[in-house]
């Protein structure tokens, strides 16, 4: 008996370490709203794609953020006394960037379901919408039902509800999941879907500023579902605080009111240039900056590792060739999401993502520098190096005087090459929210409702920049041949 009773307790004992004991959120215990309180700012995440929830407008030049969700954000931080940060991103990045902590609520006209429940914890619902099928004018009579549907292309926003919405209404449905709700709204323009699938305000303002698209005349069984805001599991004083601004915008009717003025904001008469010349001036900026910068800390990081690369000492040429192969052997949009949320996530460390953006370019062009080098080096005749051993030069000698110098004239066309595929290249950080020129171009495609222009224009910059840099690399090479 003894026995037993002694064996009972230890299994007990034994099990209950191997369970989990979620640690109980006290209603008065709320460390992430302590730290919000502590910085004075609340980073509100968000995706500036979806008027009239979130859009940006140009007030004189300058990008402003406007839309229902925004006014919410401002009244959530002046009821708390904090200072407002909006950080856009990509709709379905935001759940990652919500729980490692680069943003502290996301308030992005997102719906309340089961599964993200599971993730984070939601608000009181401001608003209700449900779902239209987006199509173009010109195909009025083809679809009286959802059935038309069925085994045709139609798209929707990735990771959200629409997309699933989508899979689950229509029959063998093909599904174009795109990122963002601009390009959405391009492939029905352009053909290359039969319709979208979209939350009812938000297609009608795309409607408002498209005249070939339409609302289609067919239902979704799904019905009205909650809009609510996102916050962290386990932060009950900031969720509270979230509710009660929830509470006094439902009791006054502000929803209605911030909707009005969402549409006043939607509309502006001035021409395309006076209103978005700015955002694109602004990405070109940053994309010369971003891609200097990756080029020129690329070279040193690079031309380091290419030294550590040719090294005697196997060992450190061993992680030389290690860190090439790794970083020449993934996308540069995995290695971006990498240091994006490794620098929160694993290293605690708050970077924004202009700064995490450059990281993963310098450390990106750092390895194609590093066998630039290499190679550069590795070119120059054998019978340079015993010449210079024979006259007694030692290696850092030889290397120096010897061996660089005329390793340069192999490197620098490489390296200018290197350039411009970094100019195209850093189009890939806008994934994260860096303001160079594909992420202001795609800025302007919400903001304008015209997803071709945008695009247009960015690829000439594009164009622009990369013609006229390797115009003038060759303009060096030809004088570097000149002077042999
Ligand atoms: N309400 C939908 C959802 O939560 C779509 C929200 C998309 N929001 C955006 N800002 N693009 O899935």
């Amino acid at each position: 008996m003894k026995y037993i009773f002694k064996t009972m307790i230890i299994a007990i004992l034994i099990s209950l370490t191997f369970i989990n004991i979620e640690p109980m959120a006290h209603a008065d215990q709320d460390a992430k709203w302590e730290k919000i309180k502590e910085s004075g700012e609340l980073r509100v995440g968000l995706s500036a794609d979806y008027a009239p929830f979130e859009f940006e407008k140009t007030v004189k030049g300058k990008s402003e953020y406007a839309g229902i969700d925004i006014d919410l954000a401002k009244k959530i931080a002046k009821d708390n006394h904090l200072k407002l940060k909006i950080v856009n991103m990509q709709f379905d990045s935001l759940l990652g960037a919500l729980k490692t902590g680069k943003i502290d609520v996301i308030i992005s006209g997102m719906t309340s379901t089961p599964e993200r429940k599971k993730e984070v914890d939601f608000s009181d619902s401001y608003t209700k919408t449900g779902n239209v099928m987006l199509i173009r004018k010109s195909d009025k009579n083809k679809f009286h039902t959802l059935k038309d549907f069925s085994n045709k292309k139609v798209a929707a926003q990735k990771g959200t509800e629409q997309e699933k919405i989508a899979q689950q209404e229509i029959e063998n449905a093909d599904i174009s999941s795109l990122n963002r709700l601009p390009d959405a709204i391009l492939a029905v323009k352009s053909n290359k879907v039969e319709g979208l699938v979209i939350e009812k305000p938000v297609a009608e303002a795309y409607v408002k500023q498209n005249n070939s698209l339409m609302i289609a005349n067919v239902n979704f069984n799904e019905e009205k579902k909650d809009n609510v805001i996102a916050v962290p599991k386990n932060s009950p004083i900031l969720l509270a605080n979230v509710n009660k601004s929830i509470k006094e915008v439902n009791d006054q009717h502000l929803i209605s009111k911030y909707m009005d003025k969402a549409s006043k904001d939607m509309q502006d008469d001035s021409s395309f240039f006076d209103k978005y010349g700015a955002f694109f001036i602004k990405g070109l900026k940053n994309t010369i900056l971003i891609s200097m910068i990756g080029v020129v800390l690329g070279a040193v990081l690079g031309a380091l590792i290419a030294l550590a690369k040719l090294s005697k000492f196997k060992l450190l040429s061993w992680i030389a060739s290690i860190y090439i192969e790794f970083l020449r052997g993934t996308p540069m949009l995995v290695q971006v999401f990498l240091v994006f949320f490794g620098t929160t996530a694993v290293l605690g460390l708050d970077v924004s993502a202009l700064v995490c953006g450059t990281i993963a370019l310098v450390i990106n062009s750092s390895a194609y520098i590093a066998e630039i080098f290499r190679a550069g080096i590795n070119a120059v005749d054998k019978g340079q190096t015993e010449a210079a051993q024979c006259l007694g030069l030692n290696y850092s000698k030889t290397m120096r005087y010897i061996i660089l110098p005329q390793a340069i004239k192999n490197i620098l066309p490489a390296l200018g090459n290197e350039f411009v595929t970094l100019i195209k290249e850093s189009s890939i950080v806008s994934t994260i929210g860096v303001g160079e020129i594909m992420f202001n171009a795609q800025v302007v495609q919400g903001i304008s409702f015209d997803p071709f222009t945008p695009l247009i224009i960015a690829a000439i910059m594009y164009f622009v920049l990369t013609f006229t840099l390797s115009r003038g690399m060759s303009l060096i090479e030809g004088r570097m041949k000149a002077s042999d």
